[in-house]
C-alpha cells in the first residue's frame, strides 16, 4: 500500500507495484515452460488486454455479459434490500459496468455510498471510475490494483459488506485455486455481510464453445495479446504470427481450455530470463481455462467452506446465474 492518491471522491491504492507483476509473469512463464504449459489468466489484462475483454463482452457470441446483466437489473432491488450493504466491494471489476444496477439501488435505499474496486488492470480501475464518478457524483469510489487472490484482506472495510465477483471470473481458477480464493473471502466475511458470484452454467456445446472463438477473432486477439504482454514485459522475441488460437472443450473438467499453438517450429529469446525458448510445430501454450457450473455442486463446495446459497437468480434462458452466499451462522 505504497502509493495513495486522491482525486474529488476517488483514491487509487496500489497493493501490488507493476514491478512485482513483471518478477511473477517471469515466474509464471518458466513454470509454464518448465511444467504444464499453462499461464494464469491475469497476464491477459494489460490495458490493451481489457480493452479486447471489453470487445468479447460485445460479440454476439459471448452471452455471459448480457445474461448477467439481465439478471442484475431485475434483482438488484432485490438483493440491496436483502443485504442492506454500507459498501460494495468487488474482485476483478474491470469496466464496472454491470455494477451499476447495484450502486444505483444501494444508493437509492440509502444504505450506503462506497465502492471499492480490486482489479490488476489499473488501466480499467481509472477508467471506470471516471464514468462511474460522473454517473454516482455521490459515491466514494476506492481503486485498488492489485491481485485478488491476496489483497482482499488489504481493503479497509467500512460497514456491511457486499462482496461482488461478477462475469464468472471465479470459472478462471482451477479448483484447487477456486477453493483458495473463496476461503480468502470467506475470511473476510462477517455477519450480516453477503458475497455474490457469478457463474456461468454449464450448456450446450453450440452455444458455449462459439463465445470462446467468436467470427470476428475477438477472443483470438485477446489470447494472443499474452504473447505480446510476454514481449514487451520480459524483453522476449516469440512472434505472434507463428502461433494459432484455440477454444477446446474439456468434458471431465467441465470447462474451456483457451491455447495458443505453434503453427511452426519457435525459437525465440526471452531477455529477462536469459533463456532461449523453443515450440515444436503443434506444442501449445494455455492461455486460459472457464470452469462452467452447476449450483448444486457448487453449494457443497461452498458449505465445506462455511458458506452458504441463500438466492439462486439465474437469466431469462438459464445460461448464467448469480448465487448470493452468506457465511454460516456459527
Ligand atoms: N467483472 C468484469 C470483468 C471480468 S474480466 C465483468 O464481469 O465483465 C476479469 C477481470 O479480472 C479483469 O478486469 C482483470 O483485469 C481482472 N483480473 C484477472 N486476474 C486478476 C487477479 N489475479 N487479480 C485482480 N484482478 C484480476
Ligand atoms: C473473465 N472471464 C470470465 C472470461 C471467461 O469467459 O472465461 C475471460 C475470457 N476469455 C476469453 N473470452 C472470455
Amino acid at each position: 500500500m505504497d502509493d495513495t492518491t486522491t482525486l474529488a471522491k476517488v483514491t487509487s491504492t496500489e497493493l501490488t507495484a507493476p514491478r512485482e507483476t513483471r518478477e511473477q509473469l517471469a515466474d509464471d512463464l518458466v513454470a509454464a515452460l518448465d511444467e504444464g504449459r499453462s499461464m494464469p489468466p491475469m497476464h491477459l489484462y494489460d490495458a490493451h488486454g481489457s480493452a479486447l475483454f471489453e470487445r468479447i463482452t460485445q460479440v454476439a457470441e459471448y452471452y455471459l455479459t448480457g445474461a448477467e446483466a439481465e439478471i442484475l437489473a431485475r434483482e438488484a432491488d432485490a438483493i440491496v434490500a436483502a443485504v442492506r450493504p454500507h459498501e460494495i466491494v468487488e474482485l476483478g471489476s474491470g469496466s464496472s459496468i454491470k455494477t451499476g444496477a447495484l450502486l444505483t439501488a444501494m444508493q437509492q435505499a440509502g444504505t450506503g455510498q462506497r465502492y471499492a474496486a480490486l482489479d490488476v488492470s489499473t488501466a480499467a480501475l481509472d477508467e471506470a471510475a471516471e464514468r462511474l464518478a460522473r454517473e454516482h457524483p455521490q459515491l466514494w469510489i476506492d481503486n485498488y490494483t492489485g491481485d485478488f487472490h491476496t489483497d482482499l484482506k488489504h481493503v479497509p472495510r467500512s460497514g456491511t459488506r457486499l462482496l461482488l465477483f461478477l462475469g464468472s471470473t471465479l470459472g478462471n481458477m482451477r479448483p484447487t485455486e477456486r477453493r483458495s480464493l473463496l476461503r480468502a473471502a470467506a475470511e473476510t466475511l462477517r455477519p450480516g455481510d453477503a458475497f455474490l458470484i457469478g457463474l456461468d452454467l454449464v450448456k450446450d456445446l453450440d452455444v458455449l464453445l462459439p463465445a470462446y472463438d467468436d467470427a470476428e477473432g475477438v477472443a483470438a486477439a485477446f489470447g494472443l495479446n499474452l504473447l505480446r504482454v510476454i514481449d514487451r514485459e520480459l524483453d522476449a522475441d516469440i512472434p505472434l504470427e507463428a502461433f494459432r488460437y484455440e477454444a477446446v472443450w474439456d468434458p471431465g473438467e467441465e470447462c474451456v481450455e483457451m491455447r495458443l499453438v505453434a503453427i511452426r517450429d519457435v525459437t525465440a529469446t526471452v531477455g529477462a530470463l536469459d533463456r532461449t525458448i523453443t515450440f515444436a510445430a503443434g506444442d501449445h501454450l494455455v492461455t486460459e481455462h472457464s470452469y462452467k457450473f452447476r449450483p448444486e455442486r457448487f453449494a457443497t463446495e461452498l458449505a465445506s467452506l462455511g458458506l452458504a446459497i441463500e438466492t439462486v437468480h439465474t437469466d431469462s434462458n438459464e445460461l448464467f446465474a448469480a448465487v448470493l452466499v452468506r457465511p454460516d451462522a456459527d
